[in-house]
């Protein structure tokens, strides 16, 4: 290829013969030789228009066809050894033509340039490898599918920091990652919708005065149509670069399931054992199985990410239009197809071959207190303000926690048997109010319509320093319901004892409530209690909270009826 003074592909106005070292370091054979094939189709697609617009003869182009077609089933043997000393495939298979057809095989190059010819087999390349990570990925999205199928039922933890959070199946899990996959196949199709334009004809950098037809390549080669801009289309690799993008995030999916596995696989976790043909052992600890797959693939996500930066970094700061520097985008693209194909390969029957530990996800989802937000939410449609509720759930966690039992047991205790201070830590909304207030309104609008709600229940007012309004107002709101109102006040009640005093009502009455600012009594009592007490009159917040605490906890209708009234009444005094 070289000859004594210049390189005969463009060596006319050089007078030295190159470097040896030169040569090497220039050359790109080495890696863009896996080109050959997109470079032939290039490369015949160009003889045929340049045929047809007369620029070479029928003759020639019919030569330059079967010599490319030869040349490609020989290199498919492997009966071409690399020639370095041609930089590139470009030059490689232009001199294999030569030397096959002689004289015509030096028209090829009309009209072209290697420009918009690297752009070309790159496109070509790129697209192809594509469609196969495509089906690949396809493949993958059919073992998550039958992994989410088969696992529809079977409940695990499923976690945010890494920390127990609330039940899932293992099914949702998978076809979580399904959804990723998919989404990643439609990342390629747009892609390849903004990518499958031609570039050739644009030649160096300002297309040709030759009658070239570009649009006649562009079709043969099934592009969409071509790169209008000649500086756009030799000078550009934003489609290697979102390419080797879509590919990052691919590998960052498969890098987070692979994570997922390995990390299930430990001793500790023990959601899943690994199969002995896609696991490894250990040259020294004869006790170890490891996950060798998952972690290379973990692994390999930072090599695909490097290459996306190196690209980007390539391009950066170029001067329009091509420039050498560009032939650096091939090991990175090469590289990234290869290792996400390889990934790609290995991940679906390393899934299919995991065994899940499906009794233990089962066990671990129905301890940890998983299901405190199902409850949480239970209050939220009974009614209950989600701030509230969250933190009623989150102190019955706490306690479940100290006695050890389930957040169930200790929902029923609370609920049932243990009225506990309901004043502590409850907010309410401004909007809570005024629907509170709404019902005590309509209560009063027609109190007929709610004249039995409290039939036959007798509801005990345990008052501290009781003004005759307040009362007159409860014991009233009482009756109209139906109710029956006793009173007590302190005075007469000083030397008894909330326990024995909490004993006897517990055997009288309904409810009672108390009107106090000692809440110390009013803990005694409800520690002691078995119906609800209510403290309607606290040193730490305002009635209307406790009121609408109380209503979740107990008798939704009744008391809510009761002491919706007492609230308007206590709000009407306020004014
Ligand atoms: N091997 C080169 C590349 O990969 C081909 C284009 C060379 N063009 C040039 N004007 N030297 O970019």
């Amino acid at each position: 290829m070289l000859n004594k003074t210049s390189n005969t592909t463009w060596g006319g106005r050089f007078e030295q013969a190159p470097d040896a070292d030169a040569v090497q370091f220039n050359a790109s054979l080495a890696f863009d030789h896996v080109l050959y094939q997109h470079d032939i189709a290039g490369s015949k697609a160009h003889a045929e228009m340049l045929a047809r617009q007369k620029l070479i003869s029928q003759q020639e182009a019919a030569l330059i066809m079967q010599g490319l077609a030869e040349i490609e089933a020989e290199m498919d043997q492997g009966q071409h050894p690399l020639d370095y000393a041609c930089e590139d495939i470009h030059m490689f298979i232009e001199h294999l033509l030569i030397q096959k057809i002689g004289d015509a095989a030096k028209k090829l190059h009309t009209g072209r340039s290697r420009n918009d010819q690297v752009a070309l087999d790159l496109r070509l390349y790129v697209r192809k490898s594509a469609d196969s990570i495509r089906e690949q990925l396809q493949t993958l999205m059919e073992t998550l599918n039958t992994l989410a199928t088969n696992h529809q039922q079977d409940r695990m933890p499923g976690y945010t920091h890494l920390q127990q959070a609330q039940p899932i199946s293992l099914g949702h899990y998978f076809a979580a990652y399904y959804c990723m996959f998919q989404r990643d196949g439609k990342r390629l199709d747009d892609w390849h919708a903004r990518m499958n334009y031609s570039p050739l004809g644009a030649c160096a950098l300002a297309g040709s005065n030759l009658p070239l037809d570009r649009q006649f390549i562009a079709e043969k080669l099934q592009f969409s149509g071509i790169i209008e801009n000649t500086l756009d289309a030799v000078s550009d690799r934003d489609f290697v670069i979102e390419f080797c993008s879509v590919a990052s995030i691919i590998m960052m999916h498969l890098s987070r399931l692979s994570e997922d596995m390995i990390l299930w696989a430990t001793q500790e976790f023990n959601f899943v054992s690994l199969h002995d043909a896609f696991s490894t052992g250990s040259s020294l600890m004869p006790n170890k199985k490891n996950p060798d797959l998952p972690e290379l693939i973990r692994g390999k996500s930072g090599r695909v990410f490097g290459h996306l930066m190196s690209i980007l970094t390539v391009m950066k700061g170029l001067p329009l239009a091509y420039n050498k520097d560009m032939q650096e985008d091939k090991e990175c693209l090469f590289d990234t197809v290869n290792t996400l194909s390889a990934c790609l390969k290995i991940m679906s029957p390393f899934l299919k071959s995991l065994r899940f530990n499906t009794e233990l996800m089962q066990e671990k989802a129905a301890g940890g207190y998983l299901d405190a937000t199902e409850v949480l939410e239970s209050l939220v449609l009974k009614g209950m303000p989600f701030r509230m509720a969250h933190h009623q759930v989150g102190q019955w966690v706490r306690k479940a926690m100290e006695n050890q039992c389930s957040l169930a047991e200790i929902q029923m205790n609370t609920i049932e048997k243990k009225p506990f201070h309901l004043c502590t830590g409850m907010e309410l909304q401004a909007e809570d109010i005024k629907n509170i207030l709404a019902l005590a309104n309509e209560i009063r609008q027609s109190p007929k319509k709610f004249n039995k709600t409290l039939a036959n229940k007798k509801l005990v007012m345990l008052f501290e320093k009781p003004s005759f309004r307040t009362r007159l107002s409860f014991s009233l709101a009482i009756q109209e319901l139906g109710g029956v109102a006793v009173e007590s006040i302190e005075s007469s009640r000083k030397q008894e004892h909330p326990a024995d005093m909490m004993r006897v009502l517990n055997g009288y009455a309904d409810f009672v409530m108390m009107r106090t600012h000692d809440d110390g009594v009013f803990a005694k009592m409800a520690e002691h209690a078995d119906i609800p007490v209510i403290n309607g009159l606290s040193a730490l917040y305002h009635p209307c909270q406790i009121l609408a605490c109380w209503h979740f906890y107990f008798h939704p209708f009744l008391l809510h009826s009761l002491f919706q009234q007492s609230v308007l009444l206590t709000v009407q005094q306020a004014q």
